[in-house]
């Protein structure tokens, strides 16, 4: 039989695999993350995921943005140096990993740019969002990669890339995640209240947590920025990826136990409700 293990990821094995803040450490240690989304009227997305990047520990963070959104974008993220989003291309050395899509738009030069980033990233690229919309018209490029890509879509994104139904994707989600993850050689992680990560060697594991109050526009924004930070700061990416889904799920859980409910939780919430998780889990 193929590999065909489908492990629950908890709390606990967060608690084993999470890397300790080396002592010694500086901000190169950490990871440089760039952030490639956000634009004149979705400049909240990309702010999201680079503070959630922070928050989770990332050593430093770049977002590449349409000029017109960085005086937004900035007061958001005072940690971050900004680049301008560009039709010919971004400058993509130098940095640990790079995410792409979060309020991005879907304007035609943003598949140009998604299709750039496939070819010119050497190392892990995360496409999410409009990302993934784009994606569908370069996929024999996703297919070329040889740096590990990671596509974050939930069952409506799968769907489109796919050319299934999401009532299709939902009957069969393990099986519709390992065919395209081997298929593309791509790590899967088709978001939803079960959230399943797939490796291209077709592994899989399942992330329970999180709730309700996770149900609203920025989740994924944020789980966007948590990933990529995990990713910088891992060994093996489904450990980066696991751990990542488990720490934005049980944030969540941690908020709604602590004060706030599963209607008022705000994805940015989230974001601040990190410095508890990681609190609790060190
Ligand atoms: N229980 C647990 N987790 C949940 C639940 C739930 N009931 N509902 C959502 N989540 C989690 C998902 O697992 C995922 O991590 O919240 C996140 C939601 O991510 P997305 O579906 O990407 O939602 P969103 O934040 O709104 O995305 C922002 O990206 O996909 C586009 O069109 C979308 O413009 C929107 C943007
Ligand atoms: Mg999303």
């Amino acid at each position: 039989l193929p590999n065909c293990s489908r492990r629950l990821w908890g709390v606990q094995d967060v608690k084993r695999t999470l890397p300790e803040r080396d002592a010694h450490s500086h901000k190169g240690t950490h990871g440089k993350g760039l952030f490639v989304g956000g634009s004149l009227f979705m400049p909240g997305s990309v702010a999201m995921s680079a503070r959630a990047a922070l928050r989770s520990g990332a050593g430093l963070v770049a977002i590449a943005t349409d000029e017109q959104a960085i005086p937004s974008v900035s007061p958001y993220v005072q940690e971050a140096t900004f680049v301008e989003l560009k039709e010919e291309g971004q400058a993509v050395s130098g940095y640990d990993a790079v995410a792409v899509g979060m309020g991005l738009g879907r304007r035609p030069y943003c598949g140009k740019v998604v299709k750039q980033l496939m070819q010119e990233v050497d190392g892990p690229l995360l496409i999410d969002a409009d990302g993934l919309h784009l994606l569908k018209g370069s996929l024999d490029e996703l297919e070329r990669r040889s740096a590990p890509t990671v596509l974050t879509p939930h069952p409506g994104e799968f769907a489109h890339l796919t050319g299934l139904t999401a009532p299709e994707v939902l009957q069969s989600p393990f099986v519709y995640s390992r065919e395209f993850a081997e298929r593309y050689g791509a790590y899967i992680v088709l978001k939803g209240p079960s959230t399943i990560i797939t490796a291209p060697d077709g592994e899989q594991r399942v992330d329970r947590s999180g709730n309700a109050g996770l149900a609203k526009g920025g989740s994924g924004d944020v789980l966007s920025g948590i990933l990529i930070s995990m990713i910088m700061q891992s060994n093996g990416l489904m450990d980066a990826l696991s751990n990542g889904c488990v720490l934005h799920g049980y944030t969540a859980e941690l908020l709604v136990e602590a004060g706030h409910s599963k209607v008022d939780l705000l994805a940015s919430d989230v974001i601040e409700g990190l410095s508890r998780t990681f609190r609790t889990l060190s």
